[in-house]
């Protein structure tokens, strides 16, 4: 015997507006890169939407094998975007852990979805592949049940929620494609009683051109040692800068502004008269790196300054960071509550 679910519009009191949910892997030092393609995209999308942010703390248990690594920067992450503007009064922001009903939810996901779907998983392909190409003969090898498993558990988080919209980088799309497959799975399968909101992807605008470059030149990434950390003391961001890497091309001569990662990081910070007049003078020639570097410096660490403090009163234990984490995750869990009960009495388990 069936029991009848009404589903409604939203779930939860809150709002008729549309949910935004995204979530934040807690692995290292937010960086610049992380500030243009993530952070500043999320803070315009939260006065559109009804946004949820959370630390993606158990997704990041693939990979981070300490706790005090896991305690750092789940707080830092939480800092940085608050620090960076979040207003926790108008957004909801959470630990992933801190919600339960997640795991449930990715148990009775895992039972919807075909094994296949997972072996099609770019970041497990992209291991296979690595293996292969060392000659290792077991594909699988470095390949923890977690990892494999992560597109279920980010299903979970995304569907768990009521989310309308997930707004992620272009390397995310698929997982998010993934969790739409998955809900309409669970729909054909349960869906008399009680269906989970199908999930749509957003790139954000940011996401079209701007990679911000590193020091060395390549995109800035965590996984290139060539960052720019987003609160570093001023003494190191400086000796980060002049770090940069440039060409040989003598001070008196013409150079290509766009080619240059400190012009292209400048050009994302500095205002934009600044930017056009360096610009220029870059390209009649009489202006060095040593030059370029030092506007950028400057530019950076003014910039910077007033998040840096911010971020630092945060991280202090006493602070109110962990009380506004937890908040956030009773609200969520609210949230996820009601969803989960629609799913358990959809499969019988009420
Ligand atoms: P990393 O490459 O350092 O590991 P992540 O993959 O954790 O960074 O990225 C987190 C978010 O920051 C993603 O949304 C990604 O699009 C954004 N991001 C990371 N690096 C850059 C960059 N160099 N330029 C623009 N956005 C970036
Ligand atoms: N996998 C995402 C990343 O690596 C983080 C993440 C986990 C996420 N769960 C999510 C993003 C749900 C959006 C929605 O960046």
């Amino acid at each position: 015997m069936t029991k009848a679910v009404t589903r409604r519009d939203t779930v939860g009191s809150v709002t008729q507006r549309k949910v935004s949910l995204t979530g934040i892997k807690p692995t290292g030092e937010p960086h610049l890169g992380n500030l243009i393609g993530a952070i500043r995209p999320a803070l315009q999308l939260a006065d559109t939407y009804e946004a949820m942010y959370f630390i993606a703390d158990y997704h990041a248990l693939t990979t981070v094998r300490s706790a005090d690594e896991m305690r750092h920067y789940s707080r830092s992450v939480a800092a940085t975007w608050i620090a960076a503007g979040l207003d926790t009064d108008r957004i909801t922001m959470y630990r992933q852990s801190d919600v339960p009903e997640t795991f449930e939810l990715a148990w009775v996901l895992s039972c919807v979805t075909g094994k296949g779907l997972m072996n099609r998983a770019h970041a497990y392909k992209a291991i296979r592949d690595r293996n292969a190409a060392a000659g290792i003969e077991d594909l699988d090898a470095g390949v923890n049940m977690g990892l494999y498993n992560y597109p279920i558990l980010m299903a979970a988080d995304i569907l768990l929620m009521d989310t309308d919209v997930v707004p992620v980088g272009k390397d995310q799309s698929q997982h998010v494609e993934y969790a739409a497959d998955i809900a309409k799975s669970f729909n054909a399968l349960f869906g008399e009683t009680f269906t989970l909101k199908v999930p749509e992807l957003v790139l954000p605008a940011a996401d079209a051109g701007k990679t911000l470059p590193g020091t060395d030149g390549r995109k800035m990434s965590k996984s290139y040692d060539n960052t720019i950390p987003l609160f570093a003391p001023s003494a190191q961001l400086k000796k980060i800068v002049r770090r940069i890497a440039t060409d040989s091309t003598p001070v008196e001569e013409p150079k290509d502004p766009d080619s240059s990662s400190v012009f292209l990081i400048l050009e994302q910070f500095a205002a934009p008269d600044v930017v056009a007049d360096v610009r220029e003078r870059l390209k009649a020639g009489g202006m060095g790196w040593g030059e370029l570097k030092n506007i950028l410096f400057e530019t950076l660490d003014t910039q910077m300054a007033p998040l840096r403090e911010r971020y630092e009163e945060l991280m202090r234990p006493d602070s109110d960071l962990d009380e506004r984490l937890a908040e956030g995750g009773v609200k969520a869990r609210a949230r996820a509550r009601e969803v989960l009960s629609g799913v358990r009495a959809a499969v019988g388990v009420d």
